[in-house]
């Protein structure tokens, strides 16, 4: 009898308990509805107090993809759905429209926001977390300058020399980890565009630091001595303080009148920027150039190593122009690498694919209305990118590796944005085509190759498992 009175009163304790925080639910709800003029939050769930769901994502993404998290999630509540993640509320978006307009908005409506680990070491005067007049002003120098033609052939005139030295060490008997090459390669080229600092010690020490200063992006937000944090920001003061000299020598010597890289840019910008602005963004810059680029080049390996008939139509391509090059003794300009048209589509499709950047944060400075949803002041976007990238809405088998698909597809649909969007596009988007372009021409012309198996990781980054081993052999050329 004792028993069936101990479980009466657990089950009417629980009954009144659900009763109780369903009723505080609906109340808050219909709070946030009335609030909102019809428009609504939309469906989702906000996890856990305080955590929400970010250990759900974070270890779901860690184990099986950032995918599984997201399509879950949007295939229960619908292509926009809320969330609380990284320690805000957050709207996940993985509609094409949505993300077109969160990008498009400029700072009256989002701003962007990181992880508190990522907006430290960047620091507040960087352009990824500058806004309004400061931001439009460096963004369209940077872009402006990231778009020259006379940058475009300095660049691929060093890209060669550096892909050939690199390729002049390669050995038939051990395998080649493109991964590496291309991120040696990359930061060297950066580094060079930035600063116009050549390879060398200072380059070399430079790189270390930049390697301490990377780790700690994905960390506890605690700077204390011992931590990755304090770590990293001790890495990024000793890479400010090699930039800062380089700064002051050129200012002292009146160099950067006729810029030639991103410091003398800003050094001859009018609105006279302090050399912490310069130094800071210059080091944020190196970023892509170490991590992204590379990533790119090993995808397209990977993916054009799993595609024969795509590998063989890329290789013809560009063997066809090496021997209109070389009978005519011309060496390649960066339009000739920019306009090869089947290794361009290789290059778009492994951007859809890989996605690289899977997304970007923004947060809202007032309450915001979209396609009927409610987003409201302080609350955080993620658009998505991944999910658009390969929806089959979007893009038929979008699981294919199929470069011919970008035939007759437009590549400046809101259904492709691995570059972003909007006042945040990114500006050195045609370096990344270029550079990959460039190394997947000296790789197809001078080499046969097998590639190794590996995998991609997508969390949390992009990048391959094993770093993409590949076995060559050199071609001998008639
Ligand atoms: C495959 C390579 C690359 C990819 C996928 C990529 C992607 C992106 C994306 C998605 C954004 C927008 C971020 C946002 O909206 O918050 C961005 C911004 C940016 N990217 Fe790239 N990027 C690449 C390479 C590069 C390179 C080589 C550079 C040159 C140094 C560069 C410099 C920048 C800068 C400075 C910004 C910030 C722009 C701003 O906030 O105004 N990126 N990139």
């Amino acid at each position: 009898m004792d028993n069936v009175w101990v479980v009466f009163v657990t089950a009417l304790i629980l009954f009144l308990s659900i009763v109780v925080l369903t009723f505080f639910q609906k109340l808050f709800r219909l709070k946030s509805f009335k609030s909102r003029d019809n428009h609504q939050l939309p469906l989702g769930s906000m996890g856990w107090p305080f955590i929400g769901e970010t250990a759900d994502y974070v270890s779901s993404a860690y184990t099986v993809g950032p995918d599984a998290f997201i399509n879950k999630r949007r295939s229960m509540y619908g292509k926009v759905f809320k969330s609380h993640m990284f320690g805000s509320p957050t709207i996940v978006s993985t509609d094409a429209e949505v993300n077109r307009f969160v990008l498009q908005s400029d700072a009256t409506v989002f701003v962007p926001c990181y992880p508190k680990s990522v907006s430290e070491l960047m620091g507040e005067l960087s352009i990824l977390c500058i806004n309004g007049r400061l931001h439009r002003k460096i963004h369209c120098l940077v872009a402006g300058f990231f778009k020259s033609h006379r940058l475009k052939s300095q660049i691929t005139t060093e890209m060669q020399s550096f892909v050939q030295q690199s390729m002049a060490n390669w050995n038939e008997d051990r395998p080649v980890f493109i991964q590496d090459v291309a991120k040696s390669i990359a930061f060297q080229l950066l580094v060079k565009t930035l600063i116009s600092l050549d390879p060398g010690d200072e380059m070399d020490l430079l790189r270390k630091h930049y390697q301490e200063f990377i780790s700690g992006f994905i960390s506890l937000p605690v700077n204390l001595p011992g931590t990755m944090l304090h770590h990293s920001l001790q890495a990024k003061k000793k890479m400010r303080k090699i930039v800062q000299k380089i700064i002051q020598e050129k200012r002292d010597r009146g160099l950067y009148k006729d810029p030639k890289d991103v410091v003398d840019l800003l050094l001859k910008d009018a609105s006279g920027h302090c050399d912490k602005l310069i130094a800071d963004n210059v080091i944020d810059m190196m970023i892509p150039g170490e991590e992204s680029v590379p990533v790119l080049v090993a995808l397209a390996i990977k993916y054009l190593s799993e595609s024969p008939l795509a590998l063989q139509q890329l290789t013809e391509e560009n063997m066809k122009l090496k021997r209109l090059k070389d009978q005519n003794g011309e060496p390649l300009s960066w339009k000739d690498y920019m306009s090869l048209p089947f290794t361009q589509k290789v290059i778009t499709e492994t951007l859809r694919m890989g996605n690289i950047i899977m997304g970007v944060f923004r947060k809202a400075t007032k309450d915001v209305e979209v396609k009927g949803i409610s987003i409201p002041k302080g609350w955080c976007v993620f658009t998505y990118f991944r999910s658009v990238h390969l929806d089959d809405t979007n893009y038929d088998h979008p699981h294919q590796f199929n470069p011919w698909r970008w035939q007759n597809k437009d590549m400046s649909s809101t259904t492709f944005t691995p570059f972003g969007g909007g006042l945040r596009l990114c500006p050195g988007l045609d370096l990344p085509r270029l550079e990959a372009s460039i190394f997947l021409h000296h790789l197809v012309t001078r080499f046969r190759w097998s590639a190794e198996e590996d995998t991609i990781v997508n969390f949390p980054t992009v990048r391959m498992k094993r770093r993409m081993p590949i076995w060559v052999k050199k071609v001998k050329l008639d």
